[in-house]
Parts: C-alpha cells; structure tokens; sequence
C-alpha cells in the first residue's frame, strides 16, 4: 500500500492524460489496479487534504498506463481484469472483453421472466468469460444453468469467474460446438441465450487494432455475412428448446431484420428486435412456438 497526497496524485494524472488516451480507461485501470474507484477520486477531487491509499505505485500504473497507449492493448488484458454490471471478472487473452451493451441481456431476461422463482432450464451458447451465465445464476438461484464454449481454456477463465463471484452451484460449464454440449438437455430448455461472433468479413478486417489484434478472432469472425453461427443457433434452437422456450441472441447493428426473418421461418413467434441504449436493434427474441 502507497501512501500519497491528494494534490501529488491529481498532479500525476494529469500529466498521465495528458500522454493520450481517454478518462474511462484511465479510470478503469485505477480502479482495476490501484484500488481506486469514480467516486473515491470524486472525493479526493472535493477535499484536497486528504492522503490517497494506492495498492500499487505510480510507476506500476504509469507503465500499465504506457503499454495500453503505445500499443493500443486494452487496459482489461492489461489489468487481467473486467467490470461487468456488478461483477468483476478475470479476462485472459482468449476471452472475449464482455461489453456494455451485452448487460442488456440480462435486463431483456428480467423483463420476460420477472421475478421467476421456479426452477427452469437455462442455456448460453459461447460464455466466454462466463459474465452472462453468472449474471443470471446470482439472480435466479433456482435456476439450473448449462454455459458452453468452444474453447477449454476460454471454460476455465468462465469457471474461475463464477468460482470468485460466489459459492452458486447451479451453474455449469461444458465444451463443445454450439449445441453440441446440450444432447442430453433436448426439449428441456426454457431459455437459451447467445452472443455469438456475428462480424462480417469484411468488416472484421476494419475493426480498430485494439479488437483486431488483441481479442480472439474466433469470439468475433461471423462468417461472410457475419450470420453463419447466428443461423446455425437458430436452425437447431427447436430440437432443444421446449414448447414456448425463449431464445435471445445478440446480433451485429444492422442484423436485426435478418435475425428476426430467420426466427420466424424457424417456427418462432413473439419475435421482437430490442434496442441497446443507443437505439440499435442489438439483440433479437422469440419463442418456440
Ligand atoms: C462474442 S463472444 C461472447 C462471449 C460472452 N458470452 C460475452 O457476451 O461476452 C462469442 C463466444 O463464442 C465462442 N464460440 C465461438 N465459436 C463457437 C462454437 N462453434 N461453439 C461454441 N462456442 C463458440 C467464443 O469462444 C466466444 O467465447
């Protein structure tokens, strides 16, 4: 633990952003690292007598700091570490930075099943760092919760994630191809969620470099048309979801039309396209039947 003057330490992060970069990752990686949250810094700012307790030293965050503006890396691989809605949660390489707008998810999942106190059946398809699936085990303790992944070690960073955020037990992990994992759950399914990768080609070639050369390639690439795994989800959604089972998928800005056309010529009803906080038709709901 580092002790410093309020004043010493507003003097250095100033001249921190003054090297580049923007307030919200500097502010993730004092949180992260340093142990420093918005509104402790909102408080030294108001008070300037105060001492700041740091649990690293300013030379460790500056050269944090240094790497993620000289070579674009995210400040979360840097840090090893996310926030997402009230969890943190461990990020390695392999796994995908879980963003923003995929909160949401869990919103649209409260709408549809309220405070739901039975037990039922959930699904998601690509957890990547497990923040979904945790999410909603936390919420609904009742719930029994399947999260897959292509990728074993991309499931040991979920496990870890739900191992720290609390003692659940309803939540488990499989590796496997899409459905693949979820044989014996056929017809048994009340909910399956998927963020799938949904970036076009073309589009992926232009991503900026903090995307293109930091996350996994594999959490990202949709195929051509960015909906190669969007339809497979949907094409085999109804061997495993039961009669009235909802699906929720999230989907590239300009997929939504395309996502609800395949939902519907799947058999599902109630299909809705819902917005993210910018307005963007981000995720894509239906029903079996
Ligand atoms: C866009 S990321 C979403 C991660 C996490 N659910 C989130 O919202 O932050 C997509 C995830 O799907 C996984 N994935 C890719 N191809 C897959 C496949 N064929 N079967 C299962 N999972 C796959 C990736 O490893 C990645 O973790």
């Amino acid at each position: 633990m580092l002790s410093i003057s309020v004043k010493e330490f507003l003097k250095w992060e100033k001249i921190q952003l003054s090297k580049g970069g923007n307030h919200q990752s500097f502010h993730l990686l004092l949180n992260l690292v340093a142990g420093i949250s918005s509104s402790d810094l909102y408080l030294f700012k108001i008070n300037h007598g105060k001492i700041i307790n740091l649990k690293k030293n300013l030379d460790f965050l500056e050269s944090i700091w240094e790497e993620h503006l000289y070579n674009a890396t995210p400040i979360q691989y840097l840090c090893g570490a996310t926030f997402w809605r009230d969890l943190k949660l461990q990020v390695t390489d392999q796994v995908l930075i879980p963003r923003p707008e995929t909160e949401l998810i869990v919103e649209i999942v409260f709408e549809i099943f309220g405070k739901n106190t039975k037990k039922l059946f959930f699904a998601e398809l690509g957890t990547g760092s497990g923040a979904i699936s945790i999410a909603l085990a936390l919420a609904y303790p009742l719930w029994e919760g399947i999260a897959t992944d292509i990728d074993q070690d991309v499931l040991d960073v979920a496990t870890k994630n739900c191992i720290n955020s609390s003692s659940v037990s309803n939540l488990r992990f499989y590796c496997g191809h899409w459905w693949e994992p979820y044989h014996p759950f056929k017809g048994k399914l009340d909910l399956a969620i998927s963020n799938p990768p949904y970036i076009p080609e073309d589009t992926y070639e232009q991503l900026p470099k903090e995307v293109k050369n930091f996350e996994p390639k594999i959490a990202l690439l949709g195929g051509e048309d960015g909906l190669k795994h969007i339809r497979e989800i949907i094409q085999k959604a109804p061997q495993y979801l039961k009669e009235k089972g909802w699906l929720i998928l999230e989907n590239h800005f300009d997929q939504g039309e395309k996502v609800k056309q395949l939902l519907i010529e799947n058999r599902f009803t109630s299909v809705k396209i819902m917005n993210d906080l910018s307005g963007i038709g981000r995720f894509t709901i239906g029903r079996y039947k």
